[in-house]
Order: C-alpha cells, then sequence, then structure tokens
C-alpha cells in the first residue's frame, strides 16, 4: 500500500462542510419530496453523514457505479453494476459522489435517469477536481475544489484499500 503524503481535509474540516451542504440541501428541498440516490461504494460515507443532517424527510436509494477500476485514472467508461429499478415518480432527486472527475459517472447517472419522470434532478459532491471535467453535468452542492490529484479516505480507495480514513489525504505517487 502506498503511503500518506499529506492530509488535505481533516475529518473535522469535513464534519463542518458536510453540515453546511446538508443546511443548504434542506432549505432548497422543503416542501418537496426528495430522494437521495447514494453511489456505491465511495459516497456511502458522505451520503450517510449528508442525510443525518438533512432536516426535510428523504428517502434512499443505492446505485453502484464504476470507472476508475484498480487503476487511478478514469477509464471514463462506466459501468452501472447496480441499478435502480424504479421510477422517481415526481420525486426530487439528488444524486451523491464523493467526488467528481471527467464527470463521466454523474452524466451517465443522469442521462440513464432522466425518462424516469422525476420532478428534477441534481448532484451534490464532496470533492470537485474541476481541471478534469470533461462531461457537463449540474452539480448544485460542492463542497471542496481539490487540484488533479489522486486522493483517499472518507469513501474514497486505491485499489479497494484506505476508504476508512475518517480524513481525506493524497497519496504517494510511486506505487501501483
Ligand atoms: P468521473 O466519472 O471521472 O467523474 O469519476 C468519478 C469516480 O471516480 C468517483 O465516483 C470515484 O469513485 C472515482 N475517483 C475520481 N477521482 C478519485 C480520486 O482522486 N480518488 C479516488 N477515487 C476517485
Ligand atoms: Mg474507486
Amino acid at each position: 500500500m502506498a503511503e500518506i503524503r499529506k492530509i488535505l481535509f481533516d475529518a473535522d474540516t469535513i464534519a463542518a462542510r458536510v453540515k453546511e451542504l446538508a443546511s443548504l440541501v434542506s432549505e432548497d428541498y422543503a416542501g418537496k419530496e426528495l430522494v437521495l440516490v447514494c453511489i456505491l461504494k465511495g459516497a456511502a460515507i458522505f451520503t450517510a453523514d449528508l442525510m443525518r443532517h438533512i432536516t426535510v424527510p428523504a428517502t434512499l436509494e443505492f446505485v453502484q457505479a464504476a470507472s476508475y477500476g484498480a487503476s487511478r485514472t478514469s477509464s471514463r467508461k462506466v459501468q452501472i453494476t447496480r441499478n435502480l429499478k424504479k421510477d422517481f415518480e415526481g420525486r426530487h432527486v439528488l444524486l451523491v459522489d464523493t467526488i467528481i472527475d471527467s464527470g463521466a459517472t454523474l452524466h451517465a447517472l443522469h442521462s440513464l435517469y432522466s425518462g424516469r419522470n422525476a420532478a428534477s434532478m441534481n448532484s451534490a459532491v464532496l470533492l470537485d477536481k474541476t481541471c478534469r471535467r470533461i462531461f457537463d453535468v449540474p452539480i448544485a452542492y460542492k463542497g471542496f475544489h481539490i487540484p488533479d490529484e489522486f486522493v483517499v479516505g472518507y469513501g474514497l480507495d486505491s485499489g479497494g484499500q484506505y476508504r476508512n480514513l475518517p480524513y481525506i489525504a493524497a497519496l504517494e505517487t510511486d506505487t501501483e
């Protein structure tokens, strides 16, 4: 396993920002039926924390998508390995991912669910690697902008490892 090179966001910093994002979501969706769609596996931890600070009624769904596989560079070919069969029937859908890179994952899910009768569809991400964006997708809630650096922790992995770190960190680049 590679060494942690630098902590970018510690647990307290993440918690404070997640709380702020949840307040914004709660204001914007007041009186609406909100569905959070957690993009597994990376968004499991972010979604769990975000949802616990959301004060409007919200339901939770899970999808699983993979664009990186075991490598650190996005293949940009998104595989949906666990999908949702349901129609959204006038509910407001918020796709939740921990990080957006090329945008391929969120773009694929937006396209996939565009015909499912949602009243609205938007996204929330904790981290945005803006300089890597290829696909344009609506993202109403963003936690932090980060440079083009591979990060792990708080649900994000490298080869399946590091998801349990309570902070977000950059890895040494000399392995994998
Ligand atoms: P995109 O489809 O290129 O936007 O990439 C999004 C997905 O790639 C996320 O859901 C993550 O699973 C993964 N990903 C992107 N950047 C990183 C990173 O720096 N560390 C860990 N996973 C990442
Ligand atoms: Mg991954």
